[in-house]
């Protein structure tokens, strides 16, 4: 029998779309330590998150055992204007590194947003509207995600106030502009329009903000206001159940190709895509029916997994967030000015914690300009320009092909390719003119960060 040829791009019809998300919790075998009320820090009760979140989103954040959630028929129109996005071979790729090793990436670019973060703003701009909630506020540190919830807002007619970290704000004013297509209200971060936002310019007036600053603001400004919720791009539990589209059209097309991933390899900001792309094969390695090894890449200036400390900690750098645990460096920590915004957070979502934490994943850094080159490489082999983020999962996905060069084993490699970096271009600037630099924090300004964490018992003798 001759073997299957494999295109290079594979569609799954809209027929093959899947209608359910994944709860990659039902089958995990110890669930995420729970959200804590930093007032009394007891284990946080679903109502206490009803004023924040919508109701629905609140219920999927606390629910570890519902294995599947029936994705709304709504929100798969939606998901029909831009999905199944294409499972790609990169025979280029692997043409020029001259490994043996089969390399496949699942690419969500393919939307106004440019990137998978409209997955779940069209399912919590949905639940709002379901709940007649008339405003959203959300924070944005690449721009990706909040120009994902406008779109998302609009069509659903919500209106959406977004808070983007400045130093993204005034290097990517174009950003801004789409989100103006959309009707967005977009305010750089920090702003003297929240309390939390005066308090950290006056503690720090030179800030060029962070997404912990700027998740402070949107949570206050949704608080305080008639009718608002607030929602957010990554970490939440939520988010993951949503992204879990990714890796369940992914398995469903490496399936019509006869394939399985032996390595699994995405980019880890919040973790959302990752926990998204991995849910299915992650479901197989829990309940023993295949062992893929699962790598999450992060930026060495912002390296939450691979030298955060597994504590409890707040979401955000104003406090005012639930604590969750998770690895962390602190929600002081303030990186630097990494070109993948999307990856500077402090913090990671806390079901990609406990599995890393419990062996079931691993994790890389690497520095910016190690990353750029390898966006660079793509760009020219496989014809699409990487967002900054989704080229460290490159980065990871070659170097696992090189290792096969070196062992000669033809192990098939699924990365996550999660958006495409049109936006970026003044990092692609710095990085062809040899301005960029590689700032890799050192362990005193770590501890910097680590000393931000909360004095509270659970987090003793960590
Ligand atoms: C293109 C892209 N990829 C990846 C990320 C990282 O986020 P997450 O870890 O939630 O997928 C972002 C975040 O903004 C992004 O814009």
């Amino acid at each position: 029998m001759s073997a299957k040829k494999i295109p290079h791009r594979l569609y799954l019809t809209e027929d093959q779309m899947p209608r359910q998300w994944y709860n990659l919790r039902a089958d995990m075998p110890e669930q995420p330590d729970p959200l804590l009320n930093p007032g009394t820090l007891r284990p946080l009760a679903v109502e206490e998150l009803y004023p924040i979140f919508c109701e629905a989103l609140a219920r999927q954040e606390m629910d570890g055992s519902k294995r599947y959630y029936d994705i709304p028929e709504e929100v798969q129109e939606v998901y029909k204007m831009y999905r199944p996005s294409p499972l790609i071979r990169a025979f280029n790729l692997e043409k020029a590194l001259g490994t043996p090793a089969k390399i496949y990436y699942k690419f969500e670019g393919n939307n106004t947003s440019g990137s998978h973060k409209l997955n779940s703003a069209v399912a919590q701009a949905y639940y709002a509207k379901a709940q007649g909630i008339t405003r959203l506020t959300t924070e944005t540190g690449a721009g990706q995600w909040g120009t994902a919830l406008s779109e998302a807002c609009s069509y659903f007619g919500i209106d959406l106030d977004v808070f983007m970290v400045k130093c993204s704000y005034e290097q990517k004013p174009f950003r801004k502009a789409v989100m103006g297509v959309f009707d967005a209200n977009v305010t750089p971060s920090p702003s003297p329009t929240t309390e939390v936002g005066r308090k950290i310019l006056a503690e720090n007036p030179g800030t060029t903000g962070s997404l912990g600053c700027a998740i402070s603001e949107a949570v206050e400004s949704a608080v305080t206001a008639g009718n608002s919720r607030y929602v957010l791009g990554s970490v939440l539990n939520q988010v993951l159940l949503h992204q879990s589209i990714i890796g369940l059209e992914s398995k469903a097309a490496m399936e019509e190709l006869g394939e399985y991933p032996d390595v699994v390899v995405g980019c880890a900001g919040g973790g959302s895509n990752l926990g998204g792309l991995i849910a299915p094969f992650m479901q197989d390695k829990l309940t023993g029916k295949h062992d893929p090894r699962i790598v999450a890449v992060e930026p060495a200036s912002c390296p939450s997994l691979t030298r955060g400390k597994y504590a409890y900690d707040f979401c955000d750098t104003g406090k005012v967030t639930p604590m969750a645990r998770m690895y962390t460096l602190g929600s002081g920590f303030i990186p630097s000015a990494n070109h993948a915004g999307g990856l500077r957070y402090h913090g990671m979502s806390p079901i990609l914690s406990k599995l890393y934490h419990d062996k079931f994943m691993e994790a890389v850094s690497y520095r910016q300009t190690e990353v750029f080159e390898a966006a660079v490489l793509f760009a020219k082999l496989e014809t699409i320009l990487p967002a900054p983020e989704s080229a460290h999962a490159i980065k990871g996905a070659i170097d696992e092909a090189m290792k096969c060069r070196e062992s000669g084993e033809e192990k098939t490699i699924l990365f996550g390719l999660t958006g495409t970096g049109y936006f970026d271009m003044t990092a692609y600037e710095a990085y062809l003119s040899g301005t960029m630099s590689d700032h890799v924090p050192t362990d005193e300004e770590l501890q910097k960060g680590f000393d931000t964490l909360p004095d509270i018992p659970q987090n003793k003798g960590i």
